[in-house]
């Protein structure tokens, strides 16, 4: 008896799957509305037995690194540790509500949202909060679409979206996206904007200025009271990167900056899982000129009963229901434990790790005073190398080779997650990996499961069927 049979007996809702040639036939023998090119008569499966299935899944678990295994100091990422009670609580079956049940029935899941726009407002110093788009590069777009509707509101049409060189990708790609030109602004001397740089870009073109505070490099912008005056007085709006809250939580607030729009990287600063093409949040804070143009619905409190409403001149949906729900709720779970004095311990001991790991490291770091993140560099080694050359020494290696104007850059962010013992481990991988020979780093990784791949085959001819292991 299978699986299935064990489960189903003889209930005629059993019809096993495949047969034992492992080929299901489908009948398709109704007229299909789709094109005749797009059907097929034979489905053909891959078959495997529980064992297999369990264990294949297993290893490639084992093969994989992981913030349960150790460190992933990956800077810009934030790849921290997410403690495990935040999962217990969104593995709650009362977490589990239908998104089309009525409202009176989902008072609970409404109060946690409603809750959560109020927590994340007040960190960030908002006046209002959309929970809805799915990742932080969604949480621009979005944010950028509303300072873009706020601007044609007042029929004040403007084409520019100034960004840092230094900036993510993504901010590049949002402004791009939401119809805007983008103007790239270069570093000053000292890694930060340059204000005269700035002066010369702004003009009554200028929607909006994308900055994260401390910059992608760890560096505070010391000038900002005077960038966020700059930008306003022509006109523009002040966009706020999430990405680096973590070194500010409960400390500063984007807000009291001067910053109009804002995203939260939910999942980097409030540990719920990252990456991985995984469902993660970017939820979008805005001062209260820009309320009326956030995606609908939002969910708010009248007279003792959550709803949800629409925002007047709501920008549209840019998500299904309210974005990824149970993020949401390990987020919330994470800040409620966590509390004012816990974010605010967050935000130190993210500094305080990535200063004393910078502490131990021989390496150059050519920008500082710095925050939760430092560049350092390879000097005259490829960081790539150094980087692979480290997964031997049994650690994952930084972001590398970005951002690009530090030469061969090791962007490390070790997280708030480490402690003395483990940071001490990575040091010692990062010092021992640059002063191996030329031949190890060329060599490298010559320990891991899967050593040197080719990335260039991998990214241009990538084998993403079950159906390549035949062409092996
Ligand atoms: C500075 C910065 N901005 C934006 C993003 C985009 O965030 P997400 O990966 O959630 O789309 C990242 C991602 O790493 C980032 O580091």
């Amino acid at each position: 008896m299978n699986h299935d049979q064990a489960r189903y007996g003889d209930d005629d809702r059993y019809e096993p799957l495949l047969s034992e040639t492992g080929t299901k036939t489908v009948d398709v023998s109704e007229e299909s509305p789709l094109p005749d090119g797009l059907t097929r008569e034979e489905l053909e499966l891959p078959t495997s037995s529980e064992p297999e299935l369990s264990r294949h899944y297993t290893r490639l678990s084992q093969m994989n690194w992981s913030v349960e295994t150790g460190p992933y100091p990956l800077g810009s990422c934030t790849m921290k540790y997410n403690p495990s009670f935040t999962e217990d609580v969104a593995a709650d079956p009362n977490a589990a509500v239908h998104p089309e049940r009525s409202e009176e029935t989902i008072q609970g899941t409404l109060e946690l949202l409603a809750g959560l726009q109020d927590y994340l407002a007040r960190i960030g110093g908002m006046d209002a909060v959309t929970l809805q788009p799915p990742a932080g590069a969604a949480g621009e777009f979005t944010g950028i679409h509303v300072a873009k509707a706020y601007h044609e509101s007042r029929n004040d049409d403007r084409s520019e979206v100034i960004v840092p060189a230094s900036a993510h990708g993504t901010n590049f790609a949002s402004a791009a996206m939401a119809g805007y030109d983008v103007v790239e602004l270069p570093s000053g001397e000292d890694g930060r904007v340059d204000l005269d740089a700035l002066e010369a870009a702004v003009s009554e073109e200028t929607a909006a200025l994308m900055l994260t505070n401390p910059n992608t490099v760890g560096l505070f912008e010391r000038d900002i009271v005077e960038i966020s005056e700059m930008v306003h007085d022509a006109g523009g709006l002040l966009y706020y990167d999430g990405a680096n809250l973590n070194a500010l939580l409960g400390r500063a607030r984007p807000g009291d900056m001067g910053f109009d729009v804002m995203h939260y990287n939910v999942h980097k600063t409030f540990a719920t899982p990252h990456g991985g093409g995984g469902p993660g949040a970017g939820p979008v804070g805005v001062r209260e000129e820009l309320a009326e143009f956030l995606p609908r619905p939002r969910v708010r409190e009248q007279d003792g009963q959550y709803e949800l409403y629409d925002p007047e001149r709501s920008i549209g949906k840019v998500h299904g229901y309210q974005g990824n729900w149970l993020v949401l709720v390990k987020a919330y779970a994470y800040i409620a434990r966590l509390g004012d004095s816990g974010l605010e311990d967050a935000s130190a001991k993210a500094v305080l790790n990535a200063n004393y790991l910078a502490e131990q490291m021989e390496y150059d770091i050519p920008y500082g005073p710095f925050h939760h993140e430092f560049a350092a560099t390879a000097g005259d080694r490829d960081a790539a190398d150094v980087a692979k050359r480290m997964l031997d020494y049994g650690v994952h290696p930084p972001t590398t080779k970005w951002p690009e104007f530090v030469p061969e850059a090791m962007l490390t962010e070790p997280t708030e997650a480490e402690d003395k013992t483990s940071l001490d481990d990575l040091a010692a991988a990062f010092n021992g990996a640059i002063s191996d020979s030329e031949e190890e780093l060329a060599n490298a990784p010559s320990k891991t499961t899967a050593q040197r791949i080719d990335q260039a085959t991998a990214a241009r001819n990538p084998r993403l069927s079950w159906h390549a292991l035949d062409e092996q």
